[in-house]
């Protein structure tokens, strides 16, 4: 018989993604996606939290709680390997038998009531179930190895962004700054989700639409990809 445990989150992740389209699919692929960390009746929450900000980086363990699968599948397809399977435990896959999830994310700003953070993976509303700080020394391994192509740049896409559209990323940067308390450069922001290309892997080489949605912060960013290249369209308010 399996152990059972009764785990409680102790907050909720507001993020700049409403959906899960777009959403990067690992931590710290994209700078200028925020998320605050916002402590649910934590009691001692400030003892809690002290020390915390003395690291430039923190794991979040967090829980899928948006996912649809009803079966759970032991071998499942890895974006970067072009159709290949692998099993489930050889990936980071959200549907696992814990659907449990694991970012490392830029630590920005440390109060009572929340972390902000940058380079999210997380939808918005996600349960946070534990901090902890990254430990440099021991996290980061100068020797890891992985045969799989996982480079950073990998596939990346190159991003347009018509100067046409300068005016609404004023707007939508001044309604984030009010929203997160801190500037951010959102064209840059826009460009770093862009280039990972959220498309789904089935549909790159024969698309299903010509054009795409991505909610982000308040808005929604119209674009299409041609050759390569991810053109901004619009930016519309939701
Ligand atoms: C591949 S997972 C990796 C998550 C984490 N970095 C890990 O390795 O455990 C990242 C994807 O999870 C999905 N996701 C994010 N928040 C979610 C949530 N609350 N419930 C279900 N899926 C979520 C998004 O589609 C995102 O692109």
């Amino acid at each position: 018989m399996p152990t059972q445990f009764q785990i409680e989150s102790i907050g909720l992740a507001k993020t700049c993604f409403p959906q899960k389209f777009g959403t990067p699919r690992q931590a710290g692929l994209a700078k200028g996606c925020l998320g605050k960390i916002i402590f649910q009746n934590q009691n001692d929450i400030t003892s809690m939290l002290d020390g915390l900000k003395d690291f430039s980086h923190i794991w979040l363990v967090w829980w899928f709680d948006q996912n649809t699968n009803k079966v759970l599948k032991s071998k499942v397809h890895p974006p970067m390997l072009d159709g290949e399977k692998k099993g489930l435990f050889a990936t980071r896959s959200p549907h696992r038998p814990n659907p449990i999830g694991l970012s490392v994310v830029r630590l920005l700003e440390c109060t009572k009531d929340y972390l902000l953070v940058d380079g999210i993976d997380l939808v918005d509303q996600t349960p946070i179930l534990d901090i902890k700080p990254y430990l440099p020394h021991t996290d980061s391994i100068k020797d890891a190895t992985a045969t799989w192509p996982l480079d950073k740049n990998q596939n990346r896409l190159s991003v347009e962004i018509t100067s046409s559209l300068e005016e609404k990323i004023k707007h939508f940067e001044n309604d984030i700054r009010k929203e997160y308390n801190h500037s951010l450069n959102l064209k840059e922001a826009i460009s770093n989700i862009l280039s990972l290309d959220p498309r789904p892997v089935v549909y790159k080489e024969k698309p299903y639409k010509d054009d795409y949605k991505i909610a982000f912060y308040n808005f929604d960013i119209q674009f299409v990809v041609e050759n390569n290249t991810a053109i901004v369209k619009d930016l519309l308010l939701r």
